[in-house]
């Protein structure tokens, strides 16, 4: 009887015992605050990386709005960075397709005062073979990193060597929650964009030209208008004509700049009511085979 009893007791204490440290650990996580680096990659918001890939500041109020969260830990002076922002904007020197002066952007030579070259670097491959700590490192702090200083309107890309090329240190802007965010979006929303169409390159940068081929590849168009009229059809319309996208329809506009459609349906058009939509990989491509076809979805008629 009463070894029974010491043995129930014992049983009762260890329950009790599990249950605190769970609680205890429970509790832990729900406090641990985002900008932790002890939750780094596994707590990170990819999309939030996505749209930080786009832009961080705004020049209008409008586009404020829309913006991703973005804390300004450093109290970097925005309306600096605004005046030179492409300066600044991962996608101004690694492209929508990640692949820099190797994919689209080929052809998008520097302005002085204005833009800088594009990068040589593969992001959609260093993404795939960096490790999550490696990405962060390099983001962080880039081998060649261009001194806090520079001043946008002094950059002159004919230079040899321009240091507005080079890439800013982000462990200086962005807090490490949000660069934890962006390695995310590199390594798991970001879309592999040799999935969604063949890129065909001319010439070499900055004067190089693109086309696209086989645009939703062997993707399911009846699939990917499906996913346009659940997604897209109640604002641009059943066959996409319905918003002028700077003169374009949206099968138009994906025809000619495939590159970055993508983008914008998983990230959002900032500064538009256009708020980013959840697409796996497979639908996405359904949707470029949807939107490749010019009778399902035509091109604004010639003004
Ligand atoms: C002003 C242009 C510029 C901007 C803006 C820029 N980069 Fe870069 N980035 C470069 C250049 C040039 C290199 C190659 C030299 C180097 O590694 O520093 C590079 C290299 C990298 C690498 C390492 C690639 C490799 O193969 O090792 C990563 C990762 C990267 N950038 C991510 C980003 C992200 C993410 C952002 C935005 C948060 C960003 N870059 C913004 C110019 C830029
Ligand atoms: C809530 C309304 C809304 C929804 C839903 C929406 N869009 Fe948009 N879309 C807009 C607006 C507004 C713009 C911006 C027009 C502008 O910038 O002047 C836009 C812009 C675009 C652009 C041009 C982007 C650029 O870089 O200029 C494309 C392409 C596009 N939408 C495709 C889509 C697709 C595909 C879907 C569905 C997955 C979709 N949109 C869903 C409202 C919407």
């Amino acid at each position: 009887m009463r070894a029974r009893y010491r043995e129930l007791h014992a049983a009762c204490l260890s329950n009790i015992l599990v249950s605190t440290v769970t609680v205890i650990l429970l509790s832990l996580t729900a406090a641990t605050p985002r900008t932790a680096s002890a939750t780094g990659y596994e707590s990170a918001e990819g999309i939030n990386g996505g749209m930080l890939f786009d832009t961080f500041y705004a020049t209008s109020a409008k586009k404020k709005a829309t913006l991703p969260k973005f804390s300004n830990t450093f109290r970097v002076d925005l309306s600096k960075i605004g005046a030179g922002g492409d300066f600044y904007r991962c996608k101004q020197c690694h492209g929508w397709d990640r692949l820099g002066s190797k994919g689209a952007y080929i052809g998008r030579a520097a302005k002085a005062g204005k833009r800088p070259n594009v990068s040589g670097a593969n992001l959609a491959l260093t993404a795939k073979t960096y490790s999550p700590k490696k990405l962060f490192a390099r983001i962080a702090a880039p081998e060649k990193a261009r001194p806090a200083d520079f001043d946008p309107k002094m950059y002159d890309p004919s230079s040899t060597n321009p240091v507005g090329d080079r890439m800013p240190a982000y462990s200086k802007i962005f807090s490490e929650a949000e660069i934890w965010d962006v390695v995310k979006f590199l390594k798991e929303n970001a879309y592999d964009t040799t999935a969604l169409y063949e890129l065909k390159t001319e010439g070499t940068y900055p004067s190089g030209s693109v086309s696209y081929a086989d645009i939703g590849r062997d993707g399911n168009a009846k699939a990917g208008r499906t996913v346009f009229e659940k997604q897209c059809g109640h604002c641009h319309g059943d066959n996409g004509l319905d918003i002028d996208l700077g003169g374009k329809s949206v099968g138009q506009f994906l025809r000619t700049k495939a590159y970055e459609v993508h983008h914008k349906v998983g990230f959002g058009q900032l500064g538009s009511t256009m708020k980013p939509t959840k697409l796996s990989p497979g639908q996405m491509r359904d949707l470029y085979k949807a939107l490749a076809d010019t009778a399902a979805f035509p091109s604004k008629p010639a003004k």
